[in-house]
């Protein structure tokens, strides 16, 4: 395909990193007004023209999440109306992910049906960072493309950890649960650490249960590897564990996209979390635990500029 014009779309989530990821591209974000209806809709209008245009929507569908989503399915409707050649949906942080499947009977597969809606849009192909589920490019029918932030999160956890691999009080990585066993182990390939893992049961949508520790962590300082922080409850379970297991030192923690629920900052303060290395794909709230937070503006930048080239994306994908 011939792309027309390369054009970037901020919806309303993802303002700074949209630009942020333009400026990398060397452009601007297209005009776009957001407004809602007095019975609440959301009403968006694209003010420059699109025919023919390659045109990327910059939104994560952090909280509040069903906002988000719509404004996207309807900037996507709009770019499509508005004669775009293809309208691709980038959304750094994918929400539903974690409703990849059933778990029982009379539950939906919420996944799935977000990806109908986004296809129901007009998306014509969806980029997301470290998406939760490995099963969303089966059950995305639109083409799917994976970039991650892990080495952008592991060099910042070299700077901040500053710790020698095989020197001084050891750190070691620590996948707070099963889900999160080949994550650490790419964590582990970039920092070189041994790696752990806890056992975790969900109890609830804020409450797990954690078992044993799987791996050498007495002794060790735990810096704690996941893709997504909700309610903090994985991670605070997780601390427990590693504390009872004989874990010493500061408690590190690093995940692509930091949601952070409801109190979920006071809980990982009151864990004893003194570091959370994130990205921008959602904005942290204000918490007592020391933020620090990696850009993704020039990583998607340089994906959309390949996408857009039809250039393949080799080492900035997500691996499969
Ligand atoms: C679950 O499998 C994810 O990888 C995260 O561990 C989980 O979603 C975090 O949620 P919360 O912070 O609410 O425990």
């Amino acid at each position: 395909m011939s792309a027309g014009a390369l054009r970037v779309v901020a919806g309303s989530a993802s303002v700074g990193l949209a630009a942020s990821m333009a400026e990398a591209l060397g452009l601007e974000c297209v005009a776009r007004e957001l407004e809602r209806f007095p019975d609440g809709e959301i009403h968006v209008r694209l003010h420059d023209e699109m025919r023919d245009d390659d045109v990327y929507l910059v939104q994560s569908t952090g909280p509040p999440t069903q906002e988000h989503l719509t404004e996207l399915f309807l900037l996507a409707d709009a770019a499509h109306r508005a004669g775009a050649l293809r309208v691709t949906a980038v959304v750094p942080y994918l929400a539903y992910a974690r409703q990849d499947r059933r778990t029982a009977t009379g539950e939906p597969v919420g996944l799935r049906v977000v990806a109908d809606l986004l296809r129901a849009s007009h998306v014509d192909r969806l980029v997301v960072v470290d998406p939760h589920t490995p099963a969303l490019e089966s059950i995305v029918s639109v083409p799917v493309e994976t970039t991650t932030a892990v080495p952008l999160l592991a060099d910042a956890l070299r700077a901040e950890v500053d710790i020698d691999p095989g020197s001084g009080p050891d750190a070691v990585l620590v996948a707070p649960d099963l889900g999160a066993a080949k994550l650490v182990d790419r964590y582990a390939a970039e920092l070189g650490y041994d790696v752990a893992i806890v056992r975790k049961t969900r109890l609830s949508g804020d409450e797990v249960a954690t078992g044993a520790v799987v791996g050498e962590v007495a002794g060790r300082r735990p810096i704690i590897v996941d893709d997504m922080i909700s309610t903090g409850g994985t991670l605070a379970s997780a601390v427990e564990a590693l504390v009872d297991a004989g874990a010493t030192g500061p408690v590190t923690v690093a995940a692509s996209h930091g949601l952070m629920v409801g109190p979920a900052g006071d809980r990982l303060a009151g864990a004893g979390v003194a570091t959370l290395v994130t990205t921008d794909s959602l904005e942290v709230p204000e918490t007592d635990v020391h933020v620090v937070t990696v850009g993704l503006g020039d990583r998607l930048g340089e994906v959309v500029h390949r996408l857009h080239h039809g250039q393949p994306l080799d080492e900035l994908a997500a691996h499969r």
